[in-house]
Order: C-alpha cells, then sequence, then structure tokens
C-alpha cells in the first residue's frame, strides 16, 4: 500500500461520483488516515480495506467481506438527544472511529471520549489536533466512566453505542468475523480470555448454555457437541475453522443469516463482558449526571435493549401485581422523559444497512439519589451453570 497521499488523489478521482454527505464522510477519514501511524514504527500504515471502496459505494452489512470503515449509526438522533449542544461537556463512552465525537464537538460542544480498543488512538489523536482543548481522549472501559470523566467537570450527558466497531469486525486478525480468516480472538482490548480459549477450554454443557443464553441460539447443544468433538482432535484456532464447524453442525438454508451469527454474537459478549460493562455504565452515568442531564444509549440487539429499556423503566416488564395484593408504592424515579425508542430510516437503512438493528433510547436524569448497582429487574442474559 502507498502512502495516504495516493488515497487523497485515488478519493479525487472518484469523488464527482459520490452524493455530498458521503464526500464530507470521506474527506473525514482522509484526514485521519493522513494521521494514521503505525504505533511502533511511527510510519504510515495501510487504511483498513474498503476505505476508498466506501466512498464510491454503499456500505455492506456487518457479515460482508466488503464492508467500510465505521459510519456512525443514528447520528441525527444523537445530536436531537442533546440539543442545543454549545458548551455542553458530553462523554462518548465509545469514541470508536469517532464519528458520534466529531459531530458532537463540530456542534460546539467538549467531548471526553473512552475507548477499551487502543487500536482507535490514531482517530483520538486526529481529533485532539483538530479539537484542540475541546477534546479529550480517556483509554478505558465505560463500566468506570463516573471515575474516568470525574477530573474533567461537570457533566450535561452520555452516550453510548454498543457493541463491536466496523473497524473491529473488518480486521481479520481481530478474530470477531466468521467471514474473514483470522485467529479466534474477539477481545476488544488486548487482555483477558479469547475466543479460542473458551471454544476450547468450557466442559460442552457450559459452551452449550453460553450460546444459548448470550446467542439465543435454540440448536446450541447441538453446536457444542460438534466443537468438543472437532477439538479432541487439535484446537480450533481460527474463525473460518469454527465457522465450519457450526455449519456442519447445523447446516445453512439459502436466504437465512450465516448459522455462525448467534455463536459468534454469544463468544463475543462472553469474552467482551458486555452485560456487565453495559449494566455498570448504566449505573456509573445515573452517579455521574445531575438532574437534568441526559443519557443516550444505542444498542444493536434485544437482549441489550431489554437491559437499557428496564433501567430507564423498571416498570416496564417488571413482575406483574396481583390484582388481590396493596399496591406497591413506586420508587422514586432516577430517569425522566424517557423517549420513546428509535430506529434508523429508510434512507439511513439505504446509505448504511450496518444500521438495520440499531435501536436508540434516551432520558433525562431526575432529581433522585442513584441507585446502587443491581441486575435486578434488567433481566440481564445469565449463563446456567452446568
Ligand atoms: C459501535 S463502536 C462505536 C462507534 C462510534 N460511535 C463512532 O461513531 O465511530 C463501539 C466502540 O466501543 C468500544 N467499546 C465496546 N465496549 C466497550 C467498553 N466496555 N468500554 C469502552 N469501550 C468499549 C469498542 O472498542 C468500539 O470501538
Amino acid at each position: 500500500m502507498g502512502p495516504p497521499e495516493n488515497y487523497v488523489r485515488s478519493a479525487a478521482r472518484i469523488s464527482p461520483q459520490i452524493p455530498h454527505s458521503n464526500r464530507r464522510m470521506g474527506n473525514r477519514i482522509l484526514n485521519v488516515l493522513m494521521q494514521c501511524r503505525d504505533k511502533f514504527t511511527n510510519r504510515h500504515v495501510a487504511p483498513a480495506r474498503g476505505v476508498v471502496t466506501f466512498m464510491g459505494k454503499r456500505s455492506m452489512p456487518e457479515t460482508s467481506a466488503e464492508a467500510g470503515p465505521h459510519l456512525p449509526v443514528l447520528l441525527d438522533e444523537v445530536l436531537a438527544a442533546f440539543a442545543p449542544l454549545d458548551g455542553k461537556r458530553i462523554v462518548d463512552g465509545t469514541f470508536g472511529a469517532g464519528g458520534y465525537s466529531r459531530a458532537l464537538l463540530e456542534a460546539g460542544a467538549i467531548v471526553i471520549a473512552i475507548d477499551r480498543d487502543p487500536s482507535v488512538q490514531p482517530f483520538a489523536d486526529s481529533l485532539m489536533a483538530e479539537f484542540e482543548g475541546r477534546f479529550i481522549f480517556v483509554p478505558g472501559t465505560f463500566s468506570a466512566l463516573d471515575t474516568l470523566a470525574a477530573a474533567h467537570g461537570p457533566i450535561d450527558g452520555v452516550v453510548l453505542d454498543i457493541g463491536v466497531s466496523s473497524m473491529q469486525l473488518d480486521q481479520a486478525e481481530r478474530g470477531f468475523s466468521f467471514m474473514r480468516e483470522g485467529p479466534l480472538d474477539m477481545r476488544m482490548s488486548p487482555s483477558g480470555e479469547s475466543a479460542a480459549d473458551l471454544v476450547n477450554g468450557l466442559e460442552t454443557e457450559q459452551l452449550a448454555n453460553l450460546l444459548y443464553a448470550f446467542g439465543e441460539e435454540r440448536k446450541s447443544r447441538r453446536i457444542a457437541q460438534f466443537i468438543t468433538s472437532a477439538r479432541e482432535t487439535a484446537p480450533i484456532q481460527s474463525t473460518l475453522e469454527l465457522a465450519r464447524i457450526i455449519e456442519k453442525a447445523i447446516g445453512r438454508k439459502p436466504g437465512d443469516a450465516h448459522p455462525a451469527t448467534r455463536s459468534f454474537q454469544a463468544l463475543r459478549i462472553a469474552v467482551n463482558a458486555e452485560f456487565e460493562q453495559l449494566v455498570a455504565a448504566l449505573f456509573a452515568a445515573e452517579r455521574l449526571l445531575a438532574e437534568g442531564g441526559q443519557l443516550v444509549v444505542v444498542s444493536f440487539h434485544s437482549l441489550e435493549d431489554r437491559i437499557v429499556k428496564r433501567f430507564f423503566d423498571p416498570d416496564k416488564g417488571g413482575p406483574a401485581q396481583s390484582r388481590h395484593l396493596p399496591q406497591v408504592v413506586s420508587e422514586a424515579r432516577r430517569w425522566v422523559d424517557v423517549a420513546k425508542a428509535r430506529k434508523a430510516g429508510e434512507a439511513e437503512l439505504g446509505r448504511n444497512p450496518r444500521a438495520r438493528s440499531a435501536i436508540l433510547r434516551a432520558a433525562t436524569r431526575s432529581d433522585a439519589p442513584a441507585r446502587p448497582v443491581s441486575l435486578e429487574g434488567l433481566s440481564v442474559p445469565q449463563v446456567r451453570q452446568a
């Protein structure tokens, strides 16, 4: 791959064919690429495959080999939830490629961004240079967002865009995708157990319970049996190897999602302790925000969305009350103005099919004191012990 200047030239060649809004986004990405340097050699690095392609084509669904860099989802809705933004201090707990952070900064906010993935650093460096004094990047997990943001003044809002970024999915060596050959890793940060550790280390029943609880995989037992019998020959090391074993176990119907979709989701959730992180982050935001502060959460599957929905409104889906029992007096509400769930419209889906499953929920902090952290009533999926 050549230096970033070559990408600028390619972009200039194709730019007349690109709609204006995509061109603007393309230029932003090129800005970042101009500053992308390998963290060890300090040399320019090649962009993720598909960066330039993306600017001339629609981005593709999550599982496509043609996928491009991360396009922020429900961005207009996120900005609208915090408006007006001028002078507000917002914590972007899932920085990624900085799509939300940039838009918040452009609307006049001060942004404190957090991400657990060290590979986002070049994107953060770029925003730090461009918005000097208004953009701070703190590496870490959003479960501790209140402590990470504590030194940066009173915070007016927190946004979380839960899940995996397109860059993480698209880099085969990260091991997130069942479409790309790579080591079975799936860690968002470099420490902790990898997916290979779980796949090769868990007992069959434990593995089946995990795939069922975190992936809602109904054929979890059969998949777990195929995995444990395959690993008797040699440990399962790669993404495609695991995907093939799952396909052998449960088959593949034309038109259906890839048979490994749910199992990969379950493993990723387990490897990154995603539910624990989400619950901790919601309570951290509750402690951090004063009355009037806003929390906006974008999630990507029903298991996450249910946690967010119940956190904002403990009465939603809580245990039914008997008509014969005395009416229980509701606790003070920590969150008010709980907005109806928002989803991407046709126009956004046309630009970015990855927004298909995104759901945005937003609410405003009341003056009631923050609750102690508890899973009760949140329907957090639990892996049944074998
Ligand atoms: C969907 S992407 C966010 C994309 C971002 N909104 C943008 O517009 O570019 C999610 C990001 O959150 C990060 N992330 C996921 N879980 C995290 C956690 N528990 N703590 C901190 N960062 C996390 C991931 O590493 C990833 O970069």
